[in-house]
């Protein structure tokens, strides 16, 4: 049986899961959802702005999604991270995953910078990760999720109910669409 700490009563997770509330963290032992989780005991958290966790985040990023395309992030741009809701997954105390959740108005998030560690893709963590971010979402009152989607990437968010909508458009030089999600 999967050992879950969750931030709500409000999340949903799969019958027989075990859940204590324990504030804004997810520890899970054994598979988390239908998602076979790997390493096999994984935590989900909410993270905040400046701090050691933060300054993993960027890294991560870095490392995924913006260094393969020779870019970086301004301070300026990270300085506006300030107001979303930022997300890790973590091995202890290794960030395997995250992504953020940016406010577009009361009742739309705009997911952002999804990225999970090279070595570990494809064993379930991004949607891991993803489920925690819907859950989250929904706790705080979000109904929308919406997204500019690398092209590459559109397959997994298929997997999770996103919709492509719309024609494709070229950011940070990569081919992209918007997707969306009613929660
Ligand atoms: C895209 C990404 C976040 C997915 O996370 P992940 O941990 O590798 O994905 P999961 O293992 O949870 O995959 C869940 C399902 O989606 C599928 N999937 C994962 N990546 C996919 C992709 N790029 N295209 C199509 N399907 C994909 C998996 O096969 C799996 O399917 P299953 O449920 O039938 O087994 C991760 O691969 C990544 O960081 N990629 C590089 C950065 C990136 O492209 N980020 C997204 C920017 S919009």
């Amino acid at each position: 049986m999967a050992i879950v700490a969750l931030a709500s009563s409000s999340y949903k997770f799969s019958a027989g899961d075990f859940f204590l509330d324990l504030g804004n963290t997810v520890y899970c032992t054994g598979n988390l959802i239908s998602s076979p989780v790997t390493p096999a005991t994984m935590g989900l958290k909410q993270i905040d702005h400046g701090t050691r966790e933060y300054d993993q985040m960027i890294q991560l990023r870095k490392q995924i999604l913006r260094q393969p395309l020779g870019l970086s992030f301004s301070e300026d741009e990270l300085e506006h991270e300030r107001h979303n809701i930022l997300i890790g997954a973590y091995d202890d105390d290794e960030m395997l995953g995250c992504c953020m959740l940016c406010p577009i108005n009361h009742h739309t998030l705009r997911l952002r910078q999804m990225a999970v560690q090279n070595n570990l893709q494809g064993k379930g963590i991004g949607a891991s990760i993803m489920s925690f971010a819907e859950n989250l979402a929904r706790d705080k009152g979000y109904q929308k999720i919406v997204m500019h989607a690398r092209d590459t990437a559109i397959g997994f968010y298929e997997k999770l109910g996103y919709k492509v909508k719309g024609d494709g458009f070229i950011e940070v030089n990569v081919p992209h669409h918007v997707m969306e999600k009613e929660l």
